[in-house]
């Protein structure tokens, strides 16, 4: 009988561990999944992560959604105690951490690793906040299926979305992901993963090409993206791309105050940035009394519309 009691108690053990651990490696799907999913233990509350329909609604009731980049555990549970709803593990870490003079060395490894890092950082602090992660350069150039395989790869790794960069060919990509059930972000304007072919990080779509930036996010939307980043471009044109598109918001850098959000790469906007920071950056750190802080007053601005400035940070 004895031996039964302590049986039982190994397996309650065990059962404790497996949920902690589960919860552990999938922050973001545990609250009220079904399947036989652990319930939260003696009464305590778990925070629901935000959901993509959520995201959707604030930005059809007109209200800003915040992200920062986040590249591992301790800044991603930070920003996200801070209120910031999608944090984006940006291919940006190339240079951020890595030390690489672009983003087109990131491999889809170091991608799935940090992703890895956030999402224990969040499930240490019951996050909240939307996964982002970016498909790396060489991870879905070659064909629809090398990208279905790496965006898979990234959503084992506990990714929400991904991103990709471009239009035109990439439309086909993103219906064929998002006929998959795999939720896509796109990224229009500056995009890093072709700096050698734009010549350089300038702003884009001034003039004419204005044209062509407005067509690419329609045909990205109508194949099912379901967010737009859009980098360096003219606040006129973000604007006009944003009143555009029929539900997909867009998320701007260096875009403008009329986007639906904004995001920044999270060492800019605390100051650490080794060389100059790019005109759309500001340090949130010199005002805050800490990093936290920081976070918090990047939120407050961008959801009041004080951040960005369009007469100081966008062209
Ligand atoms: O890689 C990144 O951090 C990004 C943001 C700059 C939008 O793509």
């Amino acid at each position: 009988m004895m031996q039964t009691i302590q049986n039982l108690e190994e397996v309650a053990m065990t059962t404790d561990q497996l949920s902690n651990q589960l919860s552990n490696q999938f922050p973001n799907q545990l609250p009220s999944a079904p399947y036989g999913t652990f319930a939260p233990e003696g009464g305590r509350t778990i925070k629901k992560p935000l959901t993509l329909n959520q995201l959707l609604q604030m930005h059809t009731k007109g209200e800003k959604i915040t992200m920062l980049t986040a590249y591992d555990a301790t800044f991603a549970a930070l920003a996200d105690a801070a209120g910031v709803h999608c944090l984006l593990v940006g291919d940006s870490l190339g240079m951020v951490s890595q030390g690489l003079p672009s983003t087109l060395a990131v491999s889809l490894e170091t991608m799935c690793y940090h992703v890895e890092s956030v999402c224990r950082g969040l499930a240490r602090v019951q996050g909240s906040a939307w996964l982002i992660a970016d498909l790396p350069f060489g991870s879905y150039q070659e064909s629809k299926e090398q990208a279905v395989r790496s965006a898979v790869a990234l959503l084992k790794a506990g990714a929400n979305m991904v991103k990709l960069e471009g239009g035109g060919w990439t439309v086909e990509v993103v219906s064929f992901l998002v006929e998959r059930g795999i939720p896509v972000c796109a990224h229009l304007g500056l995009t890093p993963q072709t700096i050698n072919a734009l010549g350089g990080y300038k702003v884009q779509g001034r003039g004419e090409a204005g044209a062509k930036l407005r067509a690419d996010a329609v045909a990205l939307e109508k194949a099912g993206a379901s967010m737009l980043v859009l980098e360096m471009v003219p606040a006129d044109l973000a604007h006009q791309i944003t009143q555009d598109l029929m539900a997909c918001p867009t998320i701007g850098i260096g875009a403008g105050n009329a986007t639906s959000g904004q995001v920044l790469v999270m060492h800019d906007m605390l100051g650490a940035n080794i060389n100059k920071n790019p005109k759309f950056v500001r340090n949130f750190l010199v005002d805050s009394s800490g990093i936290q802080q920081a976070f918090k007053l990047y939120v407050q601005e961008v959801q009041s519309g004080k951040f960005p400035d369009n007469k100081l940070h966008a062209w």
